[in-house]
């Protein structure tokens, strides 16, 4: 495997994608708990970090960069980034806000809530409001059917969704406005 340290790319505007070498440092030990011929396994914790350290979305360079360097093909890391709903292929606002439409959800209200958010936002599903703050996009299941409807702001989880709820909580964040979120991000979990 090449040296991560030295292991820079640079994208096609000649500007360079690559980790911190704290990051990439980082990244040389998440890798040593994979078998070498492993090396696709620690794609989700790597595509984690990537999507928050390189400028909140997985771009083709980023995704391609993420290739090289764990020496796998751009397209192994295409179909797992366009996979999972937690990874961002375009810009998104400092709060994605994901509401739950499987099943469960839906007939507990998870429709209400989602029209709700749209007239609180005033925007539609998969849109970003102008001034960046709020992304608005649908989910498969969260795992919490029992407690129906659910949405996830960042990493934080909302169960037992009502409109007055909803209120709260983009009232709550909207005044915490551009200040540092303090939820756990997914990267510090790995
Ligand atoms: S259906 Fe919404 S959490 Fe499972």
């Amino acid at each position: 495997m090449k040296n991560l340290i030295d292991h820079k790319l640079y994208n096609r505007e000649n500007k360079k994608v690559g980790f911190s070498d704290d990051t990439l440092e980082r990244i040389r030990k998440i890798i040593l708990h994979y078998p070498d011929d492993r090396r696709k396994s620690v794609l989700l914790p790597v595509l984690h970090i990537a999507q928050e350290e390189l400028g909140g979305y997985l771009s083709v360079d980023v995704m391609d960069y993420v290739a090289s360097l764990l020496e796998i093909q751009p397209i192994e890391v295409y179909e797992v980034a366009t996979f999972y709903s937690m990874f961002h292929l375009e810009p998104v606002g400092k709060y994605v806000i994901e509401v739950c439409q499987t099943g469960p959800c839906a007939i507990c209200g998870g429709e209400r809530i989602l029209d709700h958010l749209e007239k609180v936002l005033g925007i539609k599903a998969g849109e970003t409001t102008p001034d960046g703050l709020f992304t608005l996009k649908t989910v498969e299941c969260l795992g919490a059917c029992g407690t129906a409807p659910v949405m996830q702001v960042n990493t934080e989880f909302y169960e037992s969704m009502t409109n007055e709820k909803i209120d709260r909580i983009i009232e709550d964040l909207k005044n915490k406005g551009n200040q540092q979120p303090t939820e756990t991000r997914w990267a510090e979990l790995f």
